[in-house]
C-alpha cells in the first residue's frame, strides 16, 4: 500500500513537472516573439549598479577583458567620472573633428586633382581623444602592467614613460625603458620611423613621435620598440610611443592602444601573427566586462563588406542601408547612409544620423513611448521621458540594417541613455547636415560580437558577445 501510494505521488508529481515544463516553454516562445517588437525594460536595470561581476571562466591566449571606464568594474569608476552632459560634450568635440577631419581632407586633394594623396591630410592632423573602453596590456620585460584605453579611431600606440617631463596623474607606476631587457630604440632613418608620417629626430637620431588629439591633448616622445603581453601572448619588437610629455584629458588611462588602420597600429604590426583580424564586445556602463581579442574568429556572426574611405583611412566603413523600428522599416532611401558613408567607431559614445534619419526615427519612437511623460532634453540627446513612476518600460526594438541584409538588433543598453530615472533619453543624435559622415557609436555597439576582419575586408555582427 505504502508502496503504491508513493508510486501514485512520483506519478502525480512528474505530471505536474511536464506540465510546468509545457508552460515554461509557452511562456519563453511569446517571450520572444514580443521581443521582435520591443524590450521590456526593468528600470533598476538601467541604472549603475554597485557591483562588478567579473567571470572567472578561462579565456584565450590573445582574450582580453574590456571594461567601461566609469563602470563598476574599473578601478577608475568614482575618481574622474565626468557628468553625462560633459561627456556629451567631449564626445560632441570628437565628432565634430571627425567631420572637420573629413571635410578639410576633401577640400585639400581636390587641387590635387587625384588620389595620390589620399589620406596624408588626416595622418598629418590630429588623432582623436577619448575611448570609453580599458583594458590591461603588459610591455617590457619582465613585464608590468599598463591600463589603456582602447580606439579604433587612432593607430599609434603609446603609454607614458620615465623621465618625464611632464606626465598627467596615473594609477600604475610609468613605464621605464631602462627596467626592461628587451627595450631597443628606433633610429629616426628606419622604415618604422617613417611609417608615422610625422616624426622626429632626436641628436642621437633615434625616433621622435608628436600626437596631437582634437581638444589640445598630446603625448610627444620617443618611438621605441618593447615586448608587448597581450593576455598570454607575447608580441615581440612591438613598436610604440614612449611619451615623456603628455597632457590632456586621458582619465587617469596610463595610455592609448590603436586599433586603426594604419601602418603602426597593432593590427598592421601584427598582421603575421594574427591576420589582421580581431573582435570585441563592449559592455554597458551598467553591467559586467567585455573582451578584445587578436586573431581568430567568433563564431555565429554574420559579415558585411568592410569599406574605406580615402579622406579618413584609420577609420573603419560599412554601409548602412535602414534602420528598423519595432520591426518596420523607416520610410528613407539607402542613400541618406550611403552618400555620405557610414563608419563604426569605438570611441564615439553616441550615434551620429544625417538629420532626415534622425526625425523619422525619433518620430517611430515616439509613437511608442507617447505613455511616459517627455523631459527636458539632455545636451545633444533631444527626446527624453521620466520614468519616476515606472518600474518596468516598453521601448520600441531598434535594428541597423548592413549591406547584404546584416541586421543588428540593438541590445537595450544602446537604444536609451539614461542619466537617472527622470531622465531616460533616445541614445542618437543627429549631424548638422545630410551630407556629413554617419557614425556607429559605442553605445550602440554594446553587447554585440563585433569582428573586424581587415584580410578579408568584412565586418561581423553576432548577439550576446558579452559575459
Ligand atoms: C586643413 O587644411 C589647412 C589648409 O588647407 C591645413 O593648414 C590644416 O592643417 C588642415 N587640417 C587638418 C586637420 O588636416
Ligand atoms: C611639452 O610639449 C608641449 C607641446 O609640444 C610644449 O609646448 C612643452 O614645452 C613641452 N613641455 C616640456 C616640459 O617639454
Ligand atoms: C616634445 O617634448 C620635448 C620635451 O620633452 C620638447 O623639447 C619638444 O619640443 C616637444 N616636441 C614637440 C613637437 O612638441
Ligand atoms: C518626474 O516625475 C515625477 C513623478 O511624476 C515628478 O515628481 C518629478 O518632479 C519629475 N521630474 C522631473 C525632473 O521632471
Amino acid at each position: 500500500m505504502a508502496i503504491f501510494s508513493s508510486l501514485l505521488s512520483c506519478y502525480i508529481l512528474l505530471n505536474l513537472f511536464f506540465f510546468f515544463l509545457l508552460i515554461e516553454k509557452k511562456f519563453l516562445v511569446s517571450a520572444r516573439e514580443l521581443a521582435e517588437e520591443h524590450h521590456v525594460i526593468d528600470v533598476k536595470s538601467l541604472l549603475p549598479s554597485s557591483f562588478c561581476s567579473m567571470p572567472d571562466k578561462s579565456m584565450s591566449s590573445s582574450r582580453l577583458n574590456v571594461v567601461h571606464r566609469h563602470g563598476q568594474c574599473s578601478s577608475r569608476a568614482r575618481q574622474d567620472k565626468p557628468s553625462h552632459v560633459e561627456l556629451l560634450r567631449q564626445d560632441q568635440a570628437r565628432v565634430d573633428y571627425i567631420h572637420f577631419q573629413a571635410a578639410n581632407a576633401t577640400t585639400r586633394l581636390n587641387p590635387f586633382g587625384g588620389s595620390l594623396f589620399a589620406g596624408v591630410p588626416v595622418s598629418l592632423g590630429k588623432a582623436l581623444r577619448t575611448s570609453n573602453y580599458i583594458i590591461i596590456i603588459g610591455f617590457g620585460t619582465p613585464t608590468k602592467s599598463f591600463s589603456v584605453a582602447f580606439d579604433t579611431g587612432t593607430d599609434i600606440t603609446w603609454t607614458q614613460c620615465v623621465p618625464c617631463s611632464n606626465c598627467y596623474t596615473q594609477k600604475d607606476p610609468f613605464y621605464d625603458p631602462t627596467q626592461s631587457s628587451t627595450f631597443t630604440d628606433i633610429s629616426c632613418n628606419s622604415e618604422y620611423c617613417i611609417d608615422l608620417k610625422k616624426f622626429g629626430c632626436s641628436s642621437t637620431s633615434t625616433c621622435l613621435y608628436h600626437q596631437e588629439y582634437d581638444d589640445n591633448s598630446y603625448s610627444n616622445g620617443s618611438f621605441i620598440q618593447d615586448t608587448l603581453t597581450f593576455s598570454s601572448d607575447t608580441i615581440h619588437n612591438f613598436r610604440f610611443g614612449c611619451g615623456h610629455n603628455n597632457s590632456g584629458l586621458f582619465g587617469q588611462t596610463d595610455g592609448l592602444l590603436g586599433l586603426g588602420r594604419g601602418d603602426v597600429s597593432i593590427i598592421s604590426q601584427t598582421s603575421q601573427l594574427y591576420g589582421k583580424i580581431f573582435s570585441y564586445c563592449l559592455p554597458s556602463e551598467t553591467n559586467t566586462i567585455g573582451y578584445l581579442e587578436l586573431g581568430s574568429s567568433v563564431p555565429d556572426v554574420k559579415y558585411t563588406p568592410m569599406l574605406t574611405n580615402p579622406s579618413l583611412p584609420t577609420f573603419y566603413f560599412l554601409k548602412l542601408i535602414a534602420i528598423s523600428v519595432a520591426g518596420a522599416r523607416l520610410a528613407l532611401s539607402p542613400t541618406i547612409f550611403s552618400g555620405p558613408g557610414t563608419m563604426l567607431d569605438s570611441g564615439t559614445v553616441i550615434s551620429r544620423l544625417p538629420p532626415t534619419a534622425y526625425s523619422a526615427l525619433r518620430d517611430a519612437f515616439k509613437q511608442y513611448m507617447t505613455k511616459y511623460p517627455m523631459a527636458p532634453p539632455l545636451s545633444i540627446l533631444d527626446t527624453c521621458y521620466n520614468i519616476t513612476n515606472y518600474e518596468t518600460v516598453y521601448v520600441p526594438s531598434i535594428a541597423l540594417i548592413f549591406d547584404d541584409e546584416v541586421t543588428a538588433t540593438l541590445d537595450f543598453s544602446g537604444i536609451v541613455y539614461t542619466s537617472r530615472k527622470s531622465r531616460m533619453c533616445l541614445a542618437f543624435a543627429k549631424n548638422d547636415d545630410d551630407s556629413e559622415v554617419v557614425i556607429i557609436g559605442n553605445v550602440q555597439q554594446r553587447r554585440f560580437n563585433i569582428v573586424y576582419d581587415v584580410g578579408n575586408l568584412r565586418i561581423g555582427f553576432g548577439a550576446n558577445g558579452c559575459s
